[in-house]
């Protein structure tokens, strides 16, 4: 009975060892089973990490409190996200947590339990047992189907603002910043828009060139682009971009940022990302950047300003642009245009506005264009530029305004005769907030808003729970032990009792050996968790068991799931627990 005892308590130690020592080892796993998870809280962690190192998946930090389930280049200085699942939805820093189930569905559950992404949402999956999640060397989240080989669901078909190396960029695939995306437009070109709240526009390639002038053509129809692994972005527009620094076993990406350029970037040995091509060498050529009334300025660095005579709508997003200071009255029909003489010009130098014409005339006077705005309430301001033939473009809506030393021509804004636009107040008005810096949003999530799940508790209840569990079978076992051995005095004879009674009584411990033979060798496969494989066996006396298998990295929720399957199987069958230490 001691040396049973004994025994049983060895095999429980070991089990629960090497249940510790999976816990406690983090080892980076590229695959991972159903019913695998993590917690915000574990975050130091990666869920995944590819075979060869280079990307890992897990919890990002974005803003205060807020984390982002995301997949980067592991060797980054700042964890530089490459796709993102809840992009829009941060969840909080403590009680969220990414769940692999068991209907082979990626879940990100927020703090209160609300679902705020899952992969079924974004593409066609779920219902299906037995799946793998892993993260593959070339930076795609994949969803496989081990039986089939196939891909259930993959991040490359979702990218959010990032372009990988290999990943293919279709008809049906963005990639999206702020208002600023990249696209195949219905004529097959690939193409930069701007899609703001009041207006939208096409950028890129340049709007004054045509497409053939800008190297690509419309005649090829598969739309397909993508980055090759030597830096050269091909598109089937004939678009073909290169790095500056050609070669193969560089690590790069191709990213359209918040100021609506699509840039390339090489990872450098520090960690940090060189700009190797961007698609627009003029940034302010990107639409909307200073919102309406705003100006844009390259030197060397992107500034914004406002017109003369207006102001800053919000201090803390260029993007809503300016408001003036003034009003050049009420052009809504039925109202009387106000007379021209009540108005007068002011000269914005070397400046432009891009779109927006409400007339365009050509071989005219400076002063026929500027009578025509007059003429027209809704024209708020004249574009003229003399270069041999006389230019006139008369502009309603001031949007996608820059400033270069280049340009030639000049736009004379059109403001109420008695408003004074040197004078101090309206002059600061104008000049105020050069900088334009890209002042994101940060994004916040409420810390008062904590789930269930209090800190840290995960994976150490599952353990108590599991050696709790463990504890009450063994005393289960120690005592039909002991009933065998006061009713028949000798352990071997109560044993071969034991081995009758299999089919009627509870418990009954199988070795390794035996489970082999009933098995045939572990043949038969039923199915599959995160804990182990069941297969199909018969017993000595031909009952048909269930035999689980279990795997020795058992994951931190797969005592849970196991014992899960358990209470499953219990209804149909006997249940043999297979212990693969033995
Ligand atoms: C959970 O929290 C999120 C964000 O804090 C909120 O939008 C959502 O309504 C909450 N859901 C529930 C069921 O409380
Ligand atoms: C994973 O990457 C390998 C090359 O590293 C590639 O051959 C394979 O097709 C990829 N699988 C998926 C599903 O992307
Ligand atoms: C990438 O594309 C360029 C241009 O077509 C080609 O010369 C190069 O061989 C390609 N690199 C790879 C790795 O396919
Ligand atoms: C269209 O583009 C694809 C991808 O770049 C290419 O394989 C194909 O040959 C092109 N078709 C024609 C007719 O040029
Ligand atoms: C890597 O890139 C960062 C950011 O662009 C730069 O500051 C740093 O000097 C670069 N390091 C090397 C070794 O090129
Ligand atoms: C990483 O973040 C720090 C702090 O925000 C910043 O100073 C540094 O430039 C960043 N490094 C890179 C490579 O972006
Ligand atoms: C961004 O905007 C917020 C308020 O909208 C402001 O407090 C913050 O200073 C701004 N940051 C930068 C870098 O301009
Ligand atoms: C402009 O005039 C129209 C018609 O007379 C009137 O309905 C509207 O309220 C006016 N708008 C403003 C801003 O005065
Ligand atoms: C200017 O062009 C508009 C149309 O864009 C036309 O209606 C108008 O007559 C032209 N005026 C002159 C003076 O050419
Ligand atoms: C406009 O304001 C400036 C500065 O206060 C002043 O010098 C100038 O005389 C004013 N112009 C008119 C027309 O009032
Ligand atoms: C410009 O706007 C800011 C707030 O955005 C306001 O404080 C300031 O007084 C305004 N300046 C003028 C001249 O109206």
């Amino acid at each position: 009975m001691a040396g049973l005892v004994t025994g049983c308590l060895a095999a429980q130690l070991s089990l629960v060892s090497l249940l510790l020592y999976s816990l406690a080892s983090t080892t980076a796993q590229h695959t991972l089973g159903a019913g695998s998870s993590l917690s915000v809280e574990d975050r130091p962690q990666p869920f995944l990490v590819s075979p060869d190192g280079t990307f890992s998946c897990g919890f990002l930090q974005v803003g205060d409190n807020a984390f982002s389930f995301s997949v980067w280049f592991t060797a980054s200085q700042n964890s530089t996200a490459v796709w993102t699942a809840n992009r829009d939805a941060p969840v909080n820093g403590r009680g969220s947590r990414v769940s692999f189930t068991r209907d082979g569905e990626l879940a990100l559950a927020d703090a209160n339990g609300t679902t705020v992404w899952t992969s079924r949402m974004a593409g066609i999956s779920g219902g299906r047992r037995g799946l793998t999640i892993s993260l593959n060397d070339t930076g795609n989240l994949v969803i496989t189907d081990p039986s089939t080989g196939s891909t259930v669901w993959q991040s490359f078909d979702w990218p959010t603002d990032t372009l990988l190396p290999s990943q293919p960029f279709t008809k049906d695939t963005k990639l999206v910043a702020g208002y600023y995306s990249l696209n195949f437009d219905n004529d097959n070109v690939l193409r930069l828009l701007y899609y703001g709240p009041d207006v939208a526009s096409l950028y890129w390639p340049l709007p004054d060139l045509n497409i053939y002038a800008a190297g690509r053509t419309n005649y090829n129809s598969s739309r397909i682009a993508f980055l090759n692994n030597t830096g050269v972005f091909l598109s089937s527009d004939q678009l073909q971009a290169q790095a500056t620094d050609l070669g193969l076993g560089i690590k790069r990406r191709l990213t359209i940022e918040q100021d609506g350029n699509l840039r390339m970037y090489s990872l450098n040995t520090s960690g940090g990302w060189t700009q190797t091509w961007s698609a627009l060498k003029q940034p302010c050529h990107a639409h909307g950047i200073c919102g309406r009334n705003g100006i844009c300025e390259y030197q060397p660095s992107l500034r914004c300003s406002c017109l003369p005579g207006h102001n800053m709508t919000d201090r803390g997003d260029w993007r809503k642009g300016c408001k003036p200071l003034f009003s050049i009255g009420n052009c809504s029909q039925g109202a009387a245009p106000p007379p021209p003489e009540q108005f007068m010009f002011v000269r914005v130098p070397q400046t432009d506005f891009y779109g927006f014409d409400i007339a365009y005339n050509k071989s005219v006077t400076f002063e026929q264009c500027r009578d025509l705005c007059l003429q027209m309430c809704q024209c708020s301001a004249f574009s003229y530029r003399l270069d041999g033939n006389g230019f006139c473009y008369s502009k309603g809506l001031l949007f996608n305004g820059y400033t270069s030393p280049n340009f030639p021509g000049s736009i004379y804004l059109k403001v109420p005769r008695d408003f004074n636009v040197s004078a101090p107040l309206v002059a600061t008005a104008s000049a105020t907030g050069l900088t334009c810096s890209h002042n994101v949003t940060v994004k916040t999530v409420n810390p008062d808003v904590y789930g269930k799940a209090p800190r840290n508790s995960g994976k150490w209840a599952y353990l108590f729970a599991f050696t709790g569990v463990l504890g009450v079978l063994d005393l289960l076992f120690i005592a039909t032990g002991w009933w065998f051995l006061s009713s028949k005095q000798s352990i071997p004879s109560a044993l071969e009792a034991g081995y009758r009674k299999v089919m009627t009584s509870q418990f009954r411990r199988f070795t390794y050996r035996e489970l082999k033979d009933a098995t045939g060798n572990f043949k038969e496969e039923l199915g599959r968790g995160g804990s182990g494989v069941v297969y199909r066996g018969v017993l000595e006396g031909g009952r048909v068991v269930a035999v689980k298998r279990l795997a020795v990295d058992v994951t931190v929720q797969g005592d849970e799931e196991f014992w899960a399957e358990m209470t499953l199987l219990n209804k149909t069958s006997t249940v043999v627990i297979g212990d693969a230490f033995n």
